[in-house]
């Protein structure tokens, strides 16, 4: 799959959590595509050299340190995009966060509501505030696009993480209620489920899953291992790469999808079968 071909130039992407995993490979084909990507992220370090990836390919990147929990620093954020790059036409609400280390599962006894707060704060709330806050510029202008990053977890949810899998299934509900009042402003807003990738999110997760489940992952000896046996289980029988998730995003912000919207596309190899 090196030759998908989509072209967004002169197009102002925002890409929220595009430090690295499923944000940096948006923000990079949104580059190869020649929009230029507005980077947002707490992860400043990393997100610099998603900064310089997206500038090899010629475009106007810049990163923005951002806490899209933050209300004040996400209205302070947008304007100084908007000063930047003149507009916004994209949005991709991808930040979020999942199980805090050695949180995983028994569900709900081991998860308190400190915990559940924390998660549904950044993954759900924080996608809300960031979505209030651009929404106006694609209202006025009549045009734009969202795709929030949703997750398989909303359809076939892991025992290990209630609050992680609640969160991924109201993004999908909050993202059909934006495409009807949205929608009546020209603006197209889905959700994209990916399956399930090792990104930074679940290093140590391997492992952890090991230990938990030995009844599934007693012959896994490393975290190669548990996404080979997770994707045994697909359609395709295979894994999904960050850029693959990345496509997904780009198809639904192109013209080629104008007639989509409210829909959730779960780019999972076939995992779920919904
Ligand atoms: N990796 C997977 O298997 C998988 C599967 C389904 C859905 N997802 C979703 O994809 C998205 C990207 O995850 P990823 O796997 O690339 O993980 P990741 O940890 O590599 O990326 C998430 C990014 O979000 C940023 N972030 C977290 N909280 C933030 C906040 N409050 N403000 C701003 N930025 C914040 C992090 O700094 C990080 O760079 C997440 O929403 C995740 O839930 C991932």
């Amino acid at each position: 799959m090196e030759n998908v071909k989509f072209s967004f130039p002169g197009k102002v992407a925002v890409v929220t959590g595009s430090a690295a995993g499923l944000g940096r490979a948006m923000a990079v084909q949104f580059a190869k595509a020649g929009a230029n990507v507005a980077i947002c992220d707490l992860k400043e370090e990393l997100a610099k050299e998603t900064e310089k990836l997206c500038q090899a390919e010629g475009v106007k990147a810049k990163f923005y340190k951002l806490n899209i929990t933050d209300e004040e620093m996400v209205a302070k954020v947008k304007d100084e995009i908007v000063a930047d790059f003149g507009t916004v036409d994209i949005l991709v609400n991808n930040a979020g966060v999942t199980t805090a280390p050695g949180k995983m599962g028994p569900p709900m006894s081991m998860i308190d509501v400190p915990e559940w707060k924390r998660l549904v704060g950044v993954n759900l709330i924080g996608t809300v505030t960031v979505t209030k806050a651009f929404a106006p510029i694609f209202k006025e202008k009549k045009a734009g696009k969202i795709v929030n990053i949703s997750s398989q977890a909303a359809y076939a949810p892991a025992a290990a993480m209630p609050h992680y899998n609640a969160s991924k299934l109201a993004i999908v509900s909050y993202t059909q209620s934006c495409s009807v009042e949205l929608g009546k402003s020209n603006v197209n807003v889905n959700a994209v489920c990916p399956g399930f990738i090792f990104t930074n999110m679940y290093v140590g997760a391997g492992q952890e899953l090991i230990d938990r489940y030995p009844q599934i992952f007693g012959s896994c000896k490393t975290e190669e291992d548990v996404v080979k046996r997770l994707a045994a289980n697909t359609s395709l029988g295979r894994p999904q790469k960050p850029e693959d998730i990345a496509y997904a995003v780009l198809f639904l912000c192109s013209d080629a999808a104008s007639e989509i919207t409210g829909n959730a596309v779960i780019v999972d190899s076939g995992g779920i079968r919904r």
